[in-house]
């Protein structure tokens, strides 16, 4: 089986100012084990991501942004573009979070804009997919997955140099301390995995599929230890650095 390097990933959602998200970086910095196998990420708002790059300087953790708009540029106000986030230092960036999902409108026709805007930056896409409560209890769950998936990576250039990392967060599981099993999250990942080999061939075996949704120090481990969990992507926990220093170590 090709090696895949976990990737703990903390979306610091709306909280933090700079000092706030200065100090969160420094201390996670300071404590990330050397030698640590997996690759650690985080996402600060907008406004505090030159003040963390600043703090990540010279260390091996990556630097992400939330979302991003799809046009490089123009009358767009507030909007931010995904050449910007590059030129920050962001490495990555989510598209397609359930957040924004709910409550800013994207649909998998603007997530699969903003995801090849993301690659023609040169920066890595982070696509999350995942079903509501209800859609879990009529049984359409893989069914809302295989959409938000290929509708998501829909004209994805064979030869991007860079490949999406895929997210599966279960809406009904973020922030709700309810998270899916290790098994119900397994079940979604090699399904994921199955439909990536149609859609991307052999890339299908490198492409990380992350787990999110209520990840804890607790039960990161036994998340991880699945075989096509390549890493989680984590909320609440990755707001304090005691918390997301204890799933990083969880990664091995
Ligand atoms: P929680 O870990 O707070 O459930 O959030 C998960 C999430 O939405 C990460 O993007």
């Amino acid at each position: 089986m090709p090696e895949r390097t976990p990737l703990i990933a903390g979306n610091w959602k709306m909280y933090k100012t700079q000092g706030e998200a200065r100090a969160l970086a420094r201390e996670i910095r300071q404590g990330v084990p050397a030698g640590v196998r997996a690759e650690v990420m985080v996402a600060p708002p907008y406004t505090a991501l030159a003040a963390v790059a600043g703090e990540l300087e010279g260390s091996p953790i990556r630097l992400a942004g939330q979302d991003t708009f799809w046009e490089k540029q123009g009358a767009y106000t507030g909007a931010i573009s995904p050449v910007m986030l590059a030129d920050l230092g962001c490495h990555y960036v989510i598209v397609g979070h359930s957040e924004r999902r709910q409550h800013f409108g994207d649909t998998n026709q603007t997530v699969n804009r903003k995801l090849l805007a993301v690659l023609e930056a040169g920066v890595v896409p982070i696509l999350c997919i995942g079903e509501t409560l209800e859609e879990r209890q009529a049984e359409k769950t893989l069914h809302v997955v295989a959409e938000q998936l290929k509708e998501g990576l829909a004209g994805l250039p064979g030869d991007a140099r860079e490949r999406p990392v895929i997210a599966y967060e279960p809406v009904w599981a973020i922030g709700t301390g309810l998270t899916a099993t290790p098994q119900q999250a397994q079940e979604v990942h090699a399904f994921i995995r199955s439909l990536l080999r149609e859609l991307l061939h052999e890339a299908a075996e490198t492409t990380l599929i992350l787990y999110g949704g209520s990840v804890t120090p607790d039960n990161a481990a036994s998340l991880l230890s699945e075989p096509d969990i390549d890493g989680a992507l984590v909320g609440g926990a990755s707001l304090k650095a005691d918390s997301f220093l204890k799933i990083i170590a969880a990664a091995g």
